[in-house]
């Protein structure tokens, strides 16, 4: 439900909610659920769907908003809003494809950690029933 609000903010801006100039900043960023409207794109954006995410960015799981709770928020229930030409949000849809375009190749990246780090996890729990497999290979 953390990464629904993260990628509503994002779908809705175009932008990451957590920034940083780094990782580790970016990281102190995500841990202390420090994130902002501030960006100019919000500006468009309605109350209701920042309460959306607002339910969601909580970093006690226990807090957050569930699957049903969400499905149930004013926001969804709402649909749409009436009267919007398709125009609008054309800014979020900037920022989304200079996203795409900028973090394409280190998302690829983060997935094959990732992969490496699932392979590696089951590897290493078959190694401790079956000492005789072959050699991890994390490419
Ligand atoms: C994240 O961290 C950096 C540096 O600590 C800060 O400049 C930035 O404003 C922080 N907040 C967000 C929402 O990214």
């Amino acid at each position: 439900m953390w990464s629904v609000g993260v990628v509503t903010y994002m779908l809705l801006s175009g932008i990451m909610p957590f920034a940083g100039e780094n990782w580790p900043e970016r990281s102190a960023n995500i841990t202390g659920a420090n994130y902002n409207y501030h960006d100019t794109t919000f500006d468009e954006i309605s109350d209701l769907a920042k309460d959306f995410i607002d339910h969601l960015l909580i970093l006690n799981p226990a807090g957050r908003m569930t699957a049903s709770m969400a499905l149930n928020h004013q926001w969804i229930l709402n649909g749409p809003p009436k009267g919007r030409k398709a125009g609008h949000m054309k800014q979020a849809r900037h920022n989304l494809k200079s996203y795409l375009a900028n973090y394409r190749a280190r998302w690829q990246r983060a997935g094959n950690v990732m992969i490496a780090a699932h392979r590696l996890r089951n590897q290493v729990g078959q190694r401790s029933t079956d000492a005789e497999k072959a050699p991890l290979q994390v490419t």
